[in-house]
């Protein structure tokens, strides 16, 4: 599904985990683990994957476009583990809206439609000898999900957040309140010779 405006190249790269967010929503939002595999359309598993990750604060809000917040915070590039798995720590994020003195809600009003787009996480997926894919996950429960303004759920894109209130678990992740869960796996296809390129050419912000 689609890429949306708001990627920005140069995201912090780790391998296997990490934490995206920078602490100063902890408190005021529940903490997610996004955790998943990157493999092939059989099924095997890919290790070096590069996953990219971006989403919005619990305003709507992206790092960079929104200057009050810290440089890349909810954006990360991880690369899968020798089991081909990622986990990343963060906020849960929430949807958001076209700026609404802008153009495009100026048109979406004449049309009478409203601009908002449900919670949701993009991603890149990348690995080489196969072709780069551009997706996302939207959110259980969000009242756009099915009404997204950008069209972009998809059967298949649709997460749920676990609540998980297990003490040991809450331990284990080094937590001291219950936290969300999401499992995102992704299957990436092979490169196919004279397949158009999956690396689309346009304006993007670079940080
Ligand atoms: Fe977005």
């Amino acid at each position: 599904t689609i890429e949306g405006p708001l990627y920005v190249a140069g995201a912090p790269e780790s391998v296997g985990f990490s934490r995206m967010d920078d602490g100063s929503e902890s408190d005021k939002i529940d903490t997610l683990f996004i955790e998943g595999t990157v493999t092939d359309t059989d099924g095997n598993l890919i290790p070096n994957a590069k996953v990219e990750i971006w989403h919005a604060n619990s305003l709507g809000n992206y790092s960079f476009f929104d200057k009050s917040q810290s440089d890349f915070n909810l954006r990360r590039s991880i690369l899968t583990d020798s089991n081909g798995q990622y986990v990343a720590q963060t906020t849960m994020p929430v949807g958001y809206g076209c700026p609404p003195q802008g153009t495009t809600q100026f048109v979406l009003n004449k049309l009478g439609r409203h601009g908002n787009r449900p919670s949701h996480v993009h991603y890149f997926v990348s690995a080489p000898g196969y072709r780069k894919l551009t997706t996302q996950f939207n959110i259980e429960g969000d009242q756009y999900l099915w009404d997204d303004f950008a069209f972009a759920t998809r059967e298949g894109l649709v997460a749920t957040a676990i609540d998980i209130s297990d003490e040991a678990e809450i331990a284990r992740r080094g937590l001291n309140k219950p936290f969300k869960r999401i499992s995102f796996n992704v299957a990436l296809v092979k490169e196919q010779p004279k397949a158009p390129s999956t690396e689309v050419d346009r304006r993007r912000a670079s940080a």
